[in-house]
């Protein structure tokens, strides 16, 4: 599919699905390196990320452990930039390595939030992987660890990502078509 319709927009392809697997394979292994030997926790920020997450652990040739959380701050096309709620934080992260997992990076402001939370519970390392990061969007300046793709700052769907609810299931990543 080369073009889809979700409500009242269109997309084209942006990122083929083999390209997404080569790049999820290529992070499963780095992470593998650099967590070696550590307990790593594997956190995913749902909705969007559980369809990265889950091949993404798959990739990963060690053991982990993996855990999700919740929560919201977008609506329609545009970043509300306020992160309303969080849900599930894992307890028993004291001493361990997180690794937070996220489809897209966008502000920030989200991610930032929920490392604050985490940090409170007194890990020993955490870091980021993202699936997609719009680097011009982001307002912070650490780095996100795992970056799958550098994407311009423009509306995305597929693979985990929504429009307004719809279009996480497809196994590609679209752009939205400026008409
Ligand atoms: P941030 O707090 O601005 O970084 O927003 C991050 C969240 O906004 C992501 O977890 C996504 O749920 C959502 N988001 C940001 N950009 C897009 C996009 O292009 N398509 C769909 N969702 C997006
Ligand atoms: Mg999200």
């Amino acid at each position: 599919m080369k073009k889809i319709r979700i409500k009242d927009k269109w997309f084209e392809t942006y990122l083929s699905e083999n390209q997404i697997q080569e790049r999820i394979k290529q992070l499963g292994l780095q992470i593998g390196n650099d967590f070696r030997g550590e307990d790593l926790v594997i956190v995913g920020v749902l909705n969007g990320s559980f369809i990265f997450m889950a091949d993404l652990v798959r990739a990963i040739p060690i053991p982990v452990t993996c855990e999700f959380l919740k929560i919201s701050s977008y609506s329609g096309l545009e970043s509300t930039g306020k992160v309303t709620e969080v849900i599930g934080i894992p307890a028993s992260i004291a001493g361990k390595c997180i690794l937070l997992v996220e489809d897209i990076v966008d502000t920030g402001k989200s991610i930032s939030y929920l490392l604050n939370q985490l940090i409170d519970l007194q890990p020993k390392r955490t870091a980021i992987a993202s699936l997609l990061f719009k680097k011009d969007a982001f307002e912070f300046n650490y780095p996100i660890d795992y970056v799958g793709f550098e994407i311009p700052n423009k509306f995305v769907v597929g693979f985990g990502l929504d429009y307004d609810g719809e279009g996480r299931n497809f196994p590609a990543i679209y752009q939205l078509r400026i008409p």
